[in-house]
């Protein structure tokens, strides 16, 4: 049977100016979870959104909040985004920390741990945190921000990546972030992803209308899965 397509749309792209409004329509528009971008202007050359921001508008929704944190010490932030009410975690392998117990604080925290990697990093060095994880997050394009193309050259890992979760039979769901719209969705599903991160291609305007779309898109790749 097909796997289930899960989107969550990255509120990156949202406006600003309105981002409650913007959080109300995802949901509506039946998002399974919420995609926060989180960048400390170091690890990444941009600045977004901390805990206060996931503190303010946890209430607005019961959507699960998926936090991807690019910085260079997650370790540091872990208890922050936890007591704001983030569900999952999801670090990067080229961040400055013992990934080990990163994920082990994160789990401590009763959040789901993830791990994620940059298009240049190969899945290797993910592996040996797979079966400690409930995320594993590649990322399709250079972290940073919204609205760059798909890199078409990472599709093979993710084939890679759903062909060890399946072998190994980890507890741990395939995400993708990066360039998905209507035109890549299909591409990733049906190399075996489980959840598709879509900023630009989401938000601000149609949501509802372009969240639709994109899950017919991935659920038609993910039927094209042999
Ligand atoms: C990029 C972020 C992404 C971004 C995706 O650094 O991690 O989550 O918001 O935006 P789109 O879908 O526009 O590429
Ligand atoms: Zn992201």
């Amino acid at each position: 049977m097909a796997r289930r397509i899960r989107i969550a749309p990255s509120i990156l792209s949202a406006r600003f100016d309105r981002l409650g409004d913007q959080v109300l329509e995802a949901e509506r528009a039946g998002a399974d979870l919420l995609h926060i971008d989180v960048m400390d202007g170091h690890f990444v050359p941009n600045l977004t959104m901390g805990p206060a921001l996931v503190k303010a508008i946890r209430p607005l929704t019961k959507v699960p909040f998926d936090a991807h944190l690019m910085v260079t010490h997650p370790q540091t932030f872990v208890k922050a985004f936890a007591d704001a009410g983030a569900d999952d975690l999801t670090v990067h392998v080229e961040s400055e920390h013992d990934v080990r117990a990163t994920i082990r604080a994160i789990r401590d925290e009763g959040v789901a741990p993830g791990v994620v990697v940059n298009p240049a990093t190969p899945l290797e060095k993910a592996a040996p945190f797979l079966p400690l994880v409930d995320l594993l997050l590649v990322m399709t394009v250079h972290p940073g921000f919204a609205g760059q193309s798909f890199r078409q050259d990472v599709v093979p890992k993710i084939r890679e990546a759903r062909a060890f979760i399946d072998r190994e039979d980890l507890e741990c769901d395939l995400e993708v972030d990066g360039g998905i719209k209507v035109d890549t969705a299909p591409i990733v599903a049906e190399a075996g992803a489980d959840i598709l991160v879509s900023g630009s291609g989401i938000f601000p305007d149609r949501v509802a209308e372009n969240l639709r779309a994109l899950r017919e898109a991935a659920e038609r790749g993910a039927k094209g899965r042999g």
